[in-house]
């Protein structure tokens, strides 16, 4: 794996560098599930040059990108390889010139991520995580925090971007969670988020209706470097589900119940 590994390192860079190229123009595309889902010319630039290479380097492997320029695969474990690319994370940060945006690459086998990178291009750190290997930043491995209960805790979260037309959309358990923590930070970036959970800088997340390309790789950063991800219910978190929460462990418990009691049934499965 470890050949594979430093491919995806070496990808992740070059899209990185190429977002930062193009960061000044800011070029809207396009919008997709409302008004407020951007796609900029970097997306899809980003996006382009991963899915080729991958292609390239790999052409038995199927890919999901978030843009469509990958294959149509299942997630269901049928598929063999997948990647899962999410070629500029935080595209709304992108496009007003705010600095929280990254790349996320993940490659699963039959429904298990196996491989996970994810790349802060403005502070030039690489976070990646193979099974069984640790998750590793700029060479040094990670640990989730050893915060043990909300009131001590930095946690994130973000928003739909349906947000003003569905009623499941977090504002409930923003909420019921704010007055329980240090902070809360939603800084618009969910690989990132996942990334400095891993990385021990925040203590627990939680977040609904993303997709698979959001979350596989930092599901894998954050359960090596000794953390717990699973659905919203406490049920464990697989490749599709489209909520999770994520902690250091030692909260997690503590963050499921409030979040319960926070939802009353509005949240879709
Ligand atoms: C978004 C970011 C954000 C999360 C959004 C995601 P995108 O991804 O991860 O933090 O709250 O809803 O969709 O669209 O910038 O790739
Ligand atoms: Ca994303
Ligand atoms: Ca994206």
């Amino acid at each position: 794996m470890t050949e594979t590994l430093n491919f995806a390192l070496e990808l992740a860079r070059q899209a990185g560098r190429l977002l930062c190229r193009l960061y000044e123009q800011r070029q809207i595309v396009g919008r997709k599930s409302s008004e407020i889902d951007l796609v900029t010319r970097a997306d899809l630039a980003s996006e382009q040059l991963i899915v080729d290479a991958l292609h390239n380097r790999f052409p038995e492997h199927a890919i999901l990108a978030e843009e469509g320029s990958g294959d149509r695969a299942d997630l269901s474990g049928e598929t063999a390889w997948l990647w899962l690319v999410d070629p500029l994370d935080g595209t709304v940060n992108y496009a007003h010139g705010y600095p929280v945006w990254g790349v996320s690459l993940a490659l699963a086998r039959g429904g298990q991520v196996m491989l996970g990178v994810v790349y802060d291009p403005l502070r030039d750190e690489i976070f990646w995580a193979e099974r069984g290997e640790g998750a590793w930043c700029n060479g040094r491995q990670l640990h989730v925090s050893t915060v043990a209960c909300l009131k001590e805790a930095l946690v994130a979260t973000g928003f739909p971007y349906r947000r003003a037309t569905i009623a499941d959309n977090n504002l409930a358990e923003f909420n019921a969670i704010m007055p329980r923590v240090q902070g809360i930070r939603r800084a618009g970036a969910a690989v990132l988020d996942l990334a400095h959970l891993a990385a021990g800088r925040l203590d627990g997340y939680w977040e609904m209706h993303l997709k698979p390309w959001d979350w596989a790789a930092g599901w894998l950063l954050v359960t090596e470097a000794g953390g717990v991800v699973t659905g919203l219910h406490g049920e464990p978190w697989r490749l599709g589900m489209n909520h999770l929460a994520a902690s250091n462990g030692l909260l997690h418990q503590e963050l499921l119940t409030v979040l319960k009691e926070a939802r009353t049934g509005t949240m879709d499965r």
